[in-house]
Formats: C-alpha cells, structure tokens, sequence
C-alpha cells in the first residue's frame, strides 16, 4: 500500500489548516477545482433527492445544485462553516437545509438518511478514510450513492517518488498527496452491500479521480448501466 499511516494526519493540524485557510479558500482553489466540482454535482443530481456534502467548506458548490434538490453541508471547520453560512444567505439558497459543524468520520444523521453522500476533495484529508466512507455508507439508503471528487497518488515513477518528499509539507496544509487508488478499491471489495461504479481522472492533470460507490437495493440500480471509465 502508497499510503502513510492513519496517524499521518490528525484532525486539530487539520481543523487548524483550514482555519487558516478559510479566508483565502475560494482565491486559491476556486478554479483549479471547478470541473470536478462539476462533475460531481452532475453525479448526485443523477440521483437527486436529499444530499450530504461533507467537507462542503466554503459552500463553494452549493450554489452550483439545482434547485429541486435538498442539501445538507457538514465540515469540521467552523472558519469554513461561516464563509458557507454567508454564502447560503447572501445567495439566498433555499434548497440547502442546513449546515452542521461535524466530524466525517462520527456523523449524527440516522442510518439511510440520504439518498447521495458527495465528498470533494475531502478523502485524503481525513485521518481515518476507510472509517470515514464506513459511515457515509451507514447514511446513505440502499440504492444511494457515494460521490467523491479526491486526489490519486502516483503507483510508481517520478510523481511517486516527488508525493513523498512533499507529504510532510502537505500535511501541515491539510493534506495527503500519497494516496493510492488501491485503498478506495480495497474498501469497496471488504464494505458490505458497496461497490465501485466508476472512476474517471479529473483535472488539473489527471491526478484527481472523480469515483462512485453504489449501494445495493433502492430503485438508483437504472443507472448502473454507466460503464466504469479508468483514470487515463
Ligand atoms: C480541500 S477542502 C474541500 C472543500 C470543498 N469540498 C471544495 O470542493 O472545495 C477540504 C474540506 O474538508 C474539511 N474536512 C477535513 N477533515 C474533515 C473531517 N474529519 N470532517 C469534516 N470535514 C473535514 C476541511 O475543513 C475542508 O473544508
């Protein structure tokens, strides 16, 4: 396995990066991230109904979903939550139901609660990612999807070798850069009644994934049909 250890990277360094980050957030990271964002949200509105973005950070996306959909938005970051908050009521978003400061990994929403969890770049932020996609699997209700947007360390070569001289400098920003595709292939083979739908690279450079997880049951099944694309 490419990844660090779990202990690699631990919530207060990443509650106190994002703090920092929350004024600059959408500068930074606005563009670069969009198409992903993008396609993402046209992954849950296939499915629709009620959402969970965990990690929704500044809202960045909400604006983005159509209206016939209902959001809910978690994040650890309450600096991120605020810009969030501001975003919702300067741009009047009914459809976001609310907003909650909250752990990924320790959700207090009810079993079944959503009929898609959307994570964007949020996986490799996390201190314990399989737990974590444990209870997104736990919220969502069968036939429901796992929509994640999420970086995809390099398996060998140069890009490898450089993911590992950067990874002390990234976790003090909040994040992973070694991060193997064989960790979300591995969960969904061992997560009861998941499965891997899709993966398909994403920009800048390929090195994100967009990936879908479905969960068994429900009438979400009709588009299944979808064929699973590999990153390029
Ligand atoms: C790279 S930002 C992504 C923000 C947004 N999803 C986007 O598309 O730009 C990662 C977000 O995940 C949040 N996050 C990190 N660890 C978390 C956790 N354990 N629980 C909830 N949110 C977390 C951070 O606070 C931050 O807002």
């Amino acid at each position: 396995m490419n990844s660090l250890p779990d202990h690699d990277l631990d919530k207060s360094t990443v509650t106190k990066a994002y703090a920092r980050w929350a004024p600059v957030y959408d500068l930074v990271f606005g563009a670069v991230f969009e198409r992903g964002r993008h396609a993402a949200i046209a992954a849950a509105e296939r499915i629709g109904g009620r959402i969970l973005e965990v990690g929704v950070g500044t809202g960045i996306s909400l604006p983005h979903y159509s209206r016939s959909c209902r959001l809910c938005g978690i994040d650890i970051s309450a600096p991120m939550l605020r810009k969030a908050q501001e975003r919702v009521t300067e741009l009047k978003l009914t459809h976001v139901e609310g907003l909650w400061v909250m752990d990924a990994e320790h959700l207090s929403f009810p079993d079944g609660s959503f009929d898609v969890v959307v994570a964007q770049y949020v996986i490799t932020t996390v201190p314990n990612p399989e737990a974590t996609l444990d209870e997104f699997a736990r919220v969502l209700k069968p036939g429901g999807e796992i929509v994640l947007v999420s970086r995809v360390g390099a398996e060998a070569g140069l890009r490898r070798s450089l993911e590992h001289w950067f990874q002390p400098a990234a976790r003090k920003l909040g994040w992973r850069t070694e991060f193997s595709f064989v960790r979300y292939a591995r969960w969904a083979a061992n997560a009861s009644g998941m499965r891997l739908i899709e993966r398909r690279a994403m920009p800048p450079f390929g090195h994100f994934n967009l990936i879908r997880f479905g969960k068994d049951g429900g009438a979400s099944r009709i588009i299944e049909s979808m064929p699973m694309r590999a990153a390029g």
